[in-house]
């Protein structure tokens, strides 16, 4: 993971880079550094810590110039402490170098630069790349640009990597790689900037050039933007203009930005579905796929591959896709299909799913099918994303910039997209009968603003995380289409407030968790009016008769529910395909109420990242 921001132009680098390292946090935030250019001396800083500690560190230290590079860790080698923060340097300290990434060979390399004298300051894999490339440069016999050594050096070096290296002798320049981790180039007038994502350069430019795997560039003052591929082919940059907007870059009067995009949420679904779908005239229509619609009404199996909260939109999918267009779904975790020597078929469709698009196991699953033959449907929310960029086809999921680590608006935002793509397959397929397929659609439309009324619950939901605060373990209960619904309330529940949570299909409770019910035990079950809504309520009597508290989340009006539970929270009515679409939220409000009680860092939990760009 990590985040990567660097600058060379006319402006202050130091400004520009703490500016976007702070926006970067939510892919790592354990350490955190700069490396400033100036006057032939390079001015290296670097703190265990948020970019703040960094920044009070720094202090009144000389931060001048306007060529830097910086970054804020998630560490993989080594643990957080100064000495591995990054940038790193050479031995002869004329280069330094920021890596998001894993250099998988570096042991080797390490042993070798050894035995040639190089010594090491830090216990990272980065350390050992950027005296590879100081060794390349000072002892090729032939003399080598930097841009040229960087090359060469990348070539000896299996992994994964984002790097830009600044040399303290050359102020015109910066070089940049990557290879499975994002870098955007941004042109702006006589200056440019590089970052893990665009959000760093988003107010000093709209030019950008997402680097493609392999590539490397040169980022110079004089000669402009040159890019090469690692086995030195020269490539044409390929500039597109941003579309992102700077207000959704900040927490617009929120205290978390978690909180903010939850409220997003009526917004961002109907984001998802504008110029997607009509009721009045019977359409749903995703431009992104319309050139492969054949091939996935003729599939004959639809792989879903994901991680996380996107995994639990898979599982959404399956229910929504099984019964709208009658194909047979399997849902995976990315991490276990890629290395499980998969059966697929060239009639295969596999589904990505992922906020990011920039997930390193979803990735590699895309590719590992891709090479099988299967046709790949990308569903991100970053536009411009590699994921999006290595799918044959796909759908953005249009939820905006989302900044806290725990998913929320992404998650809704995938539910929405699956649903319209599973009524536009089953349409196409004539596996869903008109009547369905119309009042769907209608009810599908009002749910912004069904969302809008569920958000209003929230003091009630405020007072019910009071009284669940300080509990050790939570179950969360949820059936059909629902029990997704629990896996995504557990997830949020102990990813932000280290409460010990389980999502389970609320009847599989008897064969094993049952055994946890006391009366300490909360236990959140999604019982809304549905075709299980009756084995449901017996699931809830199981855990009343074990002195256990239930908190339900019902259908309005709901009576049988209410007079068992501890307590309810009452949601809309919907069609039973859509309820996930509500039922998800007072969970998300709770986890959030929750983790705010118990102190915990809502936006940027521990040990976690936004983005997981390393397996
Ligand atoms: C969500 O709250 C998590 N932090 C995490 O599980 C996330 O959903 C997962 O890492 C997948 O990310 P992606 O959607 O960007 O691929
Ligand atoms: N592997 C490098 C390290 O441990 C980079 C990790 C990152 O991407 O932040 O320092």
């Amino acid at each position: 993971m990590c985040g990567i921001v660097a600058y060379i132009g006319h402006q202050k680098a130091f400004d520009i880079i703490i500016k976007g390292l702070k926006r970067l946090e939510y892919r790592g935030y354990d350490s955190a550094g700069v490396a400033l250019q100036n006057n032939s001396s390079l001015n290296l800083y670097k703190k265990k810590g948020k970019v703040a500690d960094l920044v009070s560190f720094i202090g009144k230290k000389d931060t001048n110039g306007s060529v830097g590079i910086g970054h804020t860790r998630w560490a993989t080698h080594g643990p957080p402490n100064d000495a591995n923060a990054h940038p790193h340097v050479s031995g002869h300290k004329k280069f330094a170098l920021v890596h998001n990434g894993i250099i998988e060979n570096y042991s080797v390399l390490k042993k070798e630069l050894i035995q040639r004298g190089h010594q090491f300051n830090s216990d990272t894999d980065t350390e050992v790349l950027i005296h590879l490339i100081e060794e390349i440069h000072t002892n090729s016999k032939r003399k080598l640009t930097l841009f040229e050594a960087v090359r060469i050096a990348l070539s000896e070096v299996i992994g994964a990597y984002a790097i830009v290296v600044i040399n303290k002798e050359n102020p015109n320049e910066l070089i940049a790689a990557r290879k499975s981790s994002p870098l955007v180039v941004g042109i702006g007038d006589g200056e440019f900037f590089l970052a893990s994502d665009a959000t760093p350069m988003v107010e000093f430019t709209k030019n950008v050039v997402y680097l493609e795997d392999g590539e490397i560039a040169q980022l110079n003052l004089d000669s402009g933007l040159k890019i090469k591929t690692i086995e030195n082919q020269e490539k044409t940059p390929y500039i597109q203009e941003l579309e992102m907007q700077l207000e959704a870059l900040e927490k617009g009067g929120y205290d978390h930005f978690m909180l903010k995009e939850i409220y997003e949420q009526p917004q961002s679904i109907h984001d998802s579905m504008r110029g997607r779908i009509r009721s009045s005239k019977g359409l749903v229509s995703l431009g992104g796929i319309k050139d492969y619609e054949e091939k996935i009404v003729n599939a004959k199996r639809l792989i879903f591959v994901a991680c996380g909260t996107s995994w639990h939109a898979g599982l959404v999918g399956e229910y929504l896709f099984e019964e709208l267009a009658r194909i047979p779904v399997e849902v995976e975790y990315a991490s276990e299909f890629r290395y499980r020597n998969p059966v697929i078929n060239e009639d295969d469709v596999l589904i990505a799913i992922s906020q990011s698009g920039e997930t390193a196991d979803t990735l590699a699953a895309i590719k590992l099918a891709k090479e099988k033959g299967a046709t790949i449907v990308g569903i991100c929310n970053v536009v411009g994303s590699s994921i999006s960029r290595e799918s044959h086809c796909g759908s953005y999921t249009h939820a905006g910039p989302e900044i806290g680590v725990a998913s929320t608006k992404a998650f809704t935002a995938q539910v929405t997209v699956l649903t319209l793509m599973a009524l536009m397959i089953g349409k196409k397929k004539g596996t869903i009968s008109t009547q369905r397929f119309n009042r769907l659609l209608v009810d599908l439309e009002s749910i912004p603003e069904k969302v809008e009324s569920t958000l209003k619950l929230d003091k009630s939901v405020k007072e019910i995380s009071n009284i669940y605060k300080d509990s050790s373990n939570a179950l969360y209960l949820g059936r059909g289409i629902n029990f997704p619904v629990a896996l995504e309330g557990a997830l949020k529940l102990k990813e932000i407030s280290y409460i010990h949570a389980e999502g389970y299909p609320a009847a599989e409770m008897k064969h094993g968790p049952i055994a946890l019910i006391d009366e300490e035990m909360p236990v959140f079950v999604i019982a809304t009016k549905d075709a299980s809504y009756e084995k449901v309520v017996s699931n809830i009597q199981e855990v009343k008769a074990r002195k256990g508290k239930v908190i339900a989340v019902v259908t309005k009006g709901d009576r049988e529910v209410k007079e068992i539970a501890d307590y309810v929270i009452e949601i809309p009515s919907t069609d039973d395909l859509l309820v996930p679409l509500l039922a998800t939220i007072p969970f998300q409000l709770l986890s959030y109420h929750i983790a705010v009680m118990r102190e915990c860092n809502v936006d940027q939990p521990r040990n976690l990242a936004k983005s997981v760009t390393v397996e």
